[in-house]
């Protein structure tokens, strides 16, 4: 018998009348993918409030790695809740931080000297990256890439790069921002392709520091290893290597926003060493704690201790009991097989998923690095017409029938898979084989236009 249960119509009654209240209680802007209340989670399952189960293929967008309720951070949680909740780090200090910040130290790309500080989402530490870069180097500027996406506050929007939903409306954004393409290969800005194209994304830099802006203004590059919201866009090897040459030689700091792609999603534990790149800071966030709000940034020591007493930090930053979970995720991954099973479970998806590249037209790129696998959907091949309207249906048929899924791409056509990593073959297979019936409705439904 598979994990999947679907019991009453999706959203079922109670989901339904949740649905409302949250309509009455809750600001339209906070979107969220389906209409399933959760009741409770386990490993890749989730239950909604009518007793439906589900598999979750979107780990809470990344963040459930070692799986829902791992009895070890529910236990870890357990005993520093009941130890204290909190004192806060910059009045009462305690162990557990100072212990994450040197086991975060050992774990990240690069023997140097590592200092590591805690806040409380994605955003918050990119904004901290910058703010140490811009202190560190006493330069303003920002280099950022097209797709990318560092969160939603207002100088993490301006880094971001999808004008709706994120940005609409909410400027003006902070000036001092260079953004070029990345290495979205299946949509090349420059025409080109891989590998005759040498990697011309990178060279083509030099020339936006001629026209837009003087390298030795910009104080940081701020990238992702691998495209999260933007689209799962995986580059070819080489790629950061090469930005990350280019910084060195102009003097600008490597920011790695490893916040999706950290903690296993690659298959390596960052995604930075599939090309052997050590950041000069690297921020961490989602999968660091197993869903508890944390996040970090991890750099260089010298750079770190830039800022001068007190201007970093916040109330929460570095939360004993987010810090415990964080402590109890480090030890799954020592402990476990969780990176070669990113791998495996990667492979196993990009089989099925080449296979739907053969069975449905509308299948026009997929992309792997380890688990992190995108399949992007296209109304036409030879055009590469988005087939936004599809994913969406393709998203929400997959929840009726039992597989929670998100969406990514700057034109919202991209289905990407965040499973969490303690996924068995069999549950894989059974969500994949959801999938394959979801494609083909939207496959035929775009044959039929
Ligand atoms: C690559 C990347 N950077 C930054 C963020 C923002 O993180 P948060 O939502 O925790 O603020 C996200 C969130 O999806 C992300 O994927």
């Amino acid at each position: 018998m598979g994990a999947i249960a679907i019991r009453t119509d999706i959203p079922g009654p109670r989901s339904r009348a949740l649905v409302a209240r949250r309509t009455a209680a809750v600001p339209r802007g906070v979107a969220h993918s389906t209409t399933v209340f959760a009741e409770s989670a386990d490993g890749v399952r989730v239950t909604d409030v009518d007793g439906n189960v589900f598999l979750d293929f979107a780990g809470g967008i990344g963040v459930m790695n070692v799986g829902h309720s791992q009895t070890s951070v529910v236990d870890a949680v357990k005993r520093q809740a009941e130890r204290f909740t909190h004192t806060a780090f910059s009045v009462a200090p305690y162990e557990g931080y100072i212990t994450l910040a040197e086991r975060l130290a050992r774990i990240t790309p690069g023997t140097f000297a590592k200092k590591t500080l805690f806040v409380n989402s994605g955003a918050e530490a990119i904004e901290n990256a910058v703010k140490i870069a811009r202190h560190a180097t006493g330069r303003p500027g920002i280099l950022c890439f097209e797709d990318g996406f560092h969160g939603r506050t207002l100088l993490t929007l301006s880094l971001t790069s999808k004008v709706a939903p994120y940005k609409l409306g909410f400027g003006p954004y902070i000036g001092d921002v260079l953004r070029v393409p990345y290495a979205y290969c299946y949509r090349c800005a420059y025409a080109r392709s891989f590998p005759d194209c040498t990697i011309a994304c990178v060279s083509a830099i030099e020339d936006h520091f001629k026209r837009h802006m003087d390298p030795q203004t910009i104080a940081a590059a701020v990238i992702e290893p691998v495209l999260g919201e933007g689209g799962f866009v995986v580059p070819p090897l080489g790629y950061l290597r090469e930005i990350a040459a280019l910084c060195r030689e102009h003097g600008i700091l490597l920011v790695a926003d490893e916040i999706q792609t950290g903690f296993g999603r690659t298959g390596r534990m960052f995604a930075c060493e599939h090309d052997g790149v050590e950041p000069d800071l690297l921020v961490t966030a989602k999968s660091l704690a197993a869903g508890l709000p944390l996040a970090a940034v991890v750099g260089r020591a010298e750079l770190m201790d830039s800022p001068g007493v007190g201007g970093l930090g916040g109330t929460y930053g570095g939360n004993p009991v987010a810090c415990a979970a964080a402590h109890a995720v480090l030890d799954e991954f020592e402990r476990g097989d969780l990176l070669r099973r990113s791998e495996a479970i990667g492979v196993r998806i990009e089989a099925r998923a080449r296979a739907w590249a053969q069975q449905f037209a509308i299948v026009g790129d997929v992309r792997r690095r380890g688990a992190m696998v995108g399949v992007e959907l296209v109304r036409n091949r030879d055009t590469r017409e988005p087939a936004k309207h599809e994913t969406d249906d393709v998203i929400r048929l997959a929840c009726e029938r039992g597989v929670l899924l998100i969406a990514a791409g700057t034109f919202g056509n991209v289905v990407r898979f965040l499973t969490p990593l303690t996924i068995s073959d069999d549950e894989l297979d059974e969500g994949l084989e959801v999938m394959t019936g979801c494609l083909a409705v939207a496959s035929a439904a775009i044959a039929q236009r």
